[in-house]
């Protein structure tokens, strides 16, 4: 008896002081603020969390430890003019995909030039588990390579395909939206056969960019301490003992999922606080339809806007005099803005969703938008602009709440009847609420829920027993797949024709 007490008394030790680390993107601030959520549960228990990121300028206040590695001096190529051109003007793909892979294998490459010796310190510390950003984070990756800690995949939206197919998931993912879903697409349905062609090819396409570009930009990346035959991306994603995707389970279609497999997303926080008295005036005009909040996100620079695509939304809101329009923007007030328009260069978004008088969210569609939009049931326009927005968009528009702009059609005319469209339609908001009373009906809290498995993961050091992954890791895709029986088919057909 004595001894089961004793034993129980080291394994509460050590799950009490767990010390995790968590690796992400350079200036990886969007990324990680979809994890600190679980970041801060987990200190709750009592866990040690930690940030590493390089970074360029100073960045706001995780609360987690910091390991950052400055980089100042250097240029951040992730805020180069031309993402910006992309972001306004071109579609975005799989094929794009690469290039932030090749920039974040760049940016590794200068840390091991330049800090390494910074690097060699954060990696070194005592970590029980590193958590790594999936997207572009090869610095981060080399850390539980070279100490050969575990590590767990983090998703900051699903599970890219590539990953997921990597890890054995075994989804069909020709039967779900795609990652990259095209712009002209927002009609996509499973039920035609042409959408389920172009979510195969972004299937595929994502596996090889992910596997084969990102894969050899990152070897590059880590030559110098990870030899021949160099970092794998795909055996790193194959070992991890656990995936956590942000994205819900209630938004995203069912698909197969194995036991490493966890949504830590589906759960709403109410704001912490009001609105201050100078919104609260702005938002409570008697003279007030609604509000309208427009705000693309962290990355989103309207100063870097092709001129044409600003004054068209100059111009629409300018004309929706009986709201009052709140825009979130970096720099001066543009001139021949009316009185009705506030711009702020911060805005206390989740407040101004959960305001009774908003009565839409103009945004790009990132997760954290759509979440909350979901979590506050406003009525939404999404303007996708890169990486996966337009699949979180039409994520959205298939629950009825919200509305999807092709960037490729704006004109005056065009935004601002799908703006009235929303506005002057109930069924938005009503769709947008009955969505909100079952999103988060689970059976323990999304949050609680995480702990408990990373509190299952320490108690087992950091890897579950092997009963607990799929068999499918250790095999090739020819097995898998069963293309080694199905080769049968036609061996024996052929036998008994030439009979
Ligand atoms: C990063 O380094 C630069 C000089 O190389 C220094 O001026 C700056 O204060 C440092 N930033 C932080 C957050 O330590
Ligand atoms: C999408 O479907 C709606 C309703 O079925 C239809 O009105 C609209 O024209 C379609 N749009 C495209 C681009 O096919």
């Amino acid at each position: 008896m004595m001894k089961i007490v004793l034993i129980f008394s080291l394994f509460f030790e050590f799950c009490d002081s767990a010390k995790v680390l968590l690796t992400v993107m350079d200036q990886g601030r969007s990324h990680a603020t979809s994890i600190t959520p679980l970041m801060h549960r987990l200190q709750k228990d009592g866990h040690t969390t930690a940030l590493e990121m390089a970074t360029y300028k100073k960045d706001m206040d995780f609360g987690m430890e910091e390991r950052f590695i400055n980089m100042s001096g250097f240029e951040n190529h992730f805020i180069s003019k031309d993402f910006f051109k992309i972001a306004f003007e071109d579609e975005f793909t799989f094929i794009h995909q690469a290039v932030p892979f090749i920039f974040g294998s760049i940016s590794c490459d200068r840390i091991l030039k330049h800090q390494k010796e910074r690097w060699l310190e954060i990696a070194n510390e005592d970590w029980d588990l590193f958590l790594s950003d999936s997207l572009f984070s090869p610095c981060g990756y080399a850390m539980a390579e070279i100490t050969g800690k575990p590590h767990v995949m983090m998703h900051s939206s699903d599970v890219e395909s590539a990953h997921g197919s990597f890890k054995g998931f075994h989804r069909n993912y020709a039967l779900m939206v795609p990652n990259f879903l095209p712009y002209s697409m927002s009609n996509f349905t499973i039920q035609q056969w042409w959408h389920r062609v172009v979510s195969t090819v972004d299937w595929f396409g994502s596996a090889f960019i992910t596997s084969g570009v990102a894969g050899f930009a990152q070897k590059w990346a880590l030559r110098s301490i990870i030899p021949f035959p160099f970092f794998s991306f795909y055996d790193y994603n194959r070992r991890s003992v656990f995936s956590f995707t942000d994205m819900p389970d209630t938004l995203y279609p069912v698909g197969a999922r194995t036991n490493d497999y966890f949504s830590f997303g589906t759960y709403c926080n109410p704001p912490k606080s009001g609105l201050t008295e100078e919104w609260e005036q702005f938002v409570n005009d008697p003279k007030s339809k609604g509000t309208i909040l427009v705000a693309f996100g962290t990355i989103i620079d309207w100063r870097f806007a092709p001129e044409e695509k600003f004054e068209i939304f100059l111009n629409v809101l300018n004309k929706l005099t009986d709201y009052r329009v709140i825009w979130s923007m970096k720099g001066d007030r543009p001139d021949g803005l009316l009185e009705h328009v506030k711009v702020s260069s911060w805005v206390p978004q989740q407040q101004i969703l959960n305001h009774e008088k908003t009565v839409l969210f103009l945004s790009h569609g990132g997760l954290k938008s759509v979440k909350e939009a979901v979590c506050s049931a406003t009525p939404s326009l999404f303007m996708p602009m890169f990486a996966e927005q337009m699949r979180n968009a039409w994520l959205a528009k298939s629950k009825g709440f919200a509305r999807i702009l092709n960037k490729f059609h704006l004109s005056e005319e065009y935004l601002e009847n799908h703006i009235r469209e929303v506005v002057e339609h109930k069924s938005y908001q009503s769709n947008a609420e009955h969505f909100l009373s079952t999103f988060a009906d689970l059976p323990m809290p999304a949050l609680d829920e995480a702990a408990f498995k990373f509190k299952r993961l320490f108690k087992y050091n950091g890897k579950m027993p092997k009963y607990f992954y799929p068999k499918a890791i250790d095999l090739s895709y020819i097995t898998t797949l069963n293309l080694d029986i199905l080769i049968m088919i036609p061996i024996l057909l052929g036998l008994v024709v030439s009979k």
